[in-house]
């Protein structure tokens, strides 16, 4: 059993790596700000998976804080997901993009190398590749972030790439998720988006609570089968496990380098089929329109996964339909429920 300090570890992601490190035997100490989340989330699988620590509350960007609790807990290794992730408010306010998820990710490596903390988990994006590049992305397709939120994803992985050079103490992994959705089966986790989502499936979600009218499908006109556009839906569990199995890879990776792997599935969803599949399996109808494409949007974004399985032995195990029907499980639950 190792003991594993999770950033970011009462946010969406950061619930299912905290589940998932509890099932692999690990000990999980989620450390969050709570400035898009609150402890009450971590809170409700602790009465599920009591081997979770309580959330501690420190900004990454706190040094002091930071070199405190390392001072008074023993940490083997960090999975590092605390960041700030809306692309429109990134374009807004990049200065508070690069304040938060570089100086904080900068900070927090001070913070470690200082308490020989050296083993190393990042949460990327797919978003570091150029929308002009290959797809499938393989690691080796091009990069190329349009957006501010996208350019601080990829300075991070080349401050990890420069700290893994200059230090052969450190032994780093990076993973890029494709679009992470669904939820915990228990229910009592998921996407908890504030205000209005952004993002696709808790968007129709909303729509099946009754708590948006309809749901916008941005364009029909794109090259795909159907029109919609195509990306690479990945079952939160699943992208979970794969930071299980990073952590079991990280000492071997020879020292000097970092470990880059996609996690996605290879396979492609539209817009329209994930809907469909949503109202077949939860029996909700959802009521859309159609509009014009959404600034920014590509056509298909999809991963190519074969080097997390050769080099990870990772594989996401679980199907569109378990997708749909825990993302509505939690949604309907916590609509239900009024939780925070
Ligand atoms: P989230 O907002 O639910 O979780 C991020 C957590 O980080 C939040 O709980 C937030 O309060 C915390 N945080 C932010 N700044 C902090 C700081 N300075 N100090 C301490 N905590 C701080 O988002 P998520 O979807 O769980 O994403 C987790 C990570 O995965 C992010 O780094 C995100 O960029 C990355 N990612 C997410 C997606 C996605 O679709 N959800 C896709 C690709 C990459
Ligand atoms: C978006 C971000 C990406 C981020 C990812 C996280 C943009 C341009 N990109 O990607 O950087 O890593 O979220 O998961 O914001 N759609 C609709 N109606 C909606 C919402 C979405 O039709 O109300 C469509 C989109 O056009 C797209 C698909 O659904 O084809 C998925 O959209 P979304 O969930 O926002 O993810 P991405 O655009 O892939």
């Amino acid at each position: 059993m190792s003991r594993i300090l999770v950033t970011g570890g009462t946010g969406y992601i950061g619930t299912h790596v905290l589940a998932a490190l509890s099932e692999a035997g690990h000990h999980a100490i989620p450390l969050d700000n709570f400035s898009n989340s609150s402890p009450a989330a971590a809170e409700r699988l602790r009465e599920i998976t009591p081997r979770i620590a309580p959330p501690v509350e420190i900004d990454m960007r706190d040094r002091l804080g930071l070199a405190s609790l390392l001072a008074r807990e023993k940490v083997d290794a960090v999975i590092h997901l605390a960041g700030l992730k809306a692309v429109g408010e990134s374009v807004e306010q990049p200065l508070r993009y690069y304040d938060n998820n570089v100086r904080g990710t900068v900070t927090l490596l001070q913070a470690l190398a200082d308490a020989n903390v050296t083993r190393f988990v990042f949460g990327s994006s797919a978003t570091v590749y150029s929308p002009e590049g290959t797809t499938p992305s393989t690691e080796q397709s091009a990069v190329g972030p349009t957006s501010p939120y996208g350019r601080t994803k990829r300075l991070v992985e080349q401050i990890l790439e420069d700290t893994a050079a200059a230090d052969p103490r450190w032994r780093i992994a990076v993973l890029r998720y494709f679009n992470p959705a669904g939820a915990h089966s228990s229910g009592v986790i998921g996407e908890h988006p504030r205000g209005v989502p952004n993002n696709l499936m808790p968007y129709v979600c909303r729509v099946a609570a009754g708590q948006l009218s309809r749901l916008q499908i941005f364009g029909n006109d794109y090259p795909t089968p159907d029109g919609t556009g195509v990306r690479d839906y990945i079952h939160v569990c699943d992208l979970a496990e794969g930071h299980v199995a990073a952590l079991g890879v990280l000492e071997g990776i020879p020292a000097g380098e970092v470990l880059t792997a996609n996690l996605g599935t290879g396979r492609g969803v539209s817009v329209k089929e994930l809907i469909e599949t949503f109202e077949r399996v939860n029996g909700i109808a959802i009521a859309r329109e159609t509009v014009s494409r959404r600034p920014g949007d590509v056509a298909v974004y999809c991963a190519n996964p074969e080097f997390a399985q050769s080099r990870l032995g990772w594989k996401a195990r679980r199907s569109l339909e378990d997708i749909c029907r825990d993302a509505w499980r939690y949604a309907e639950r916590s609509a239900r429920e009024k939780w925070p």
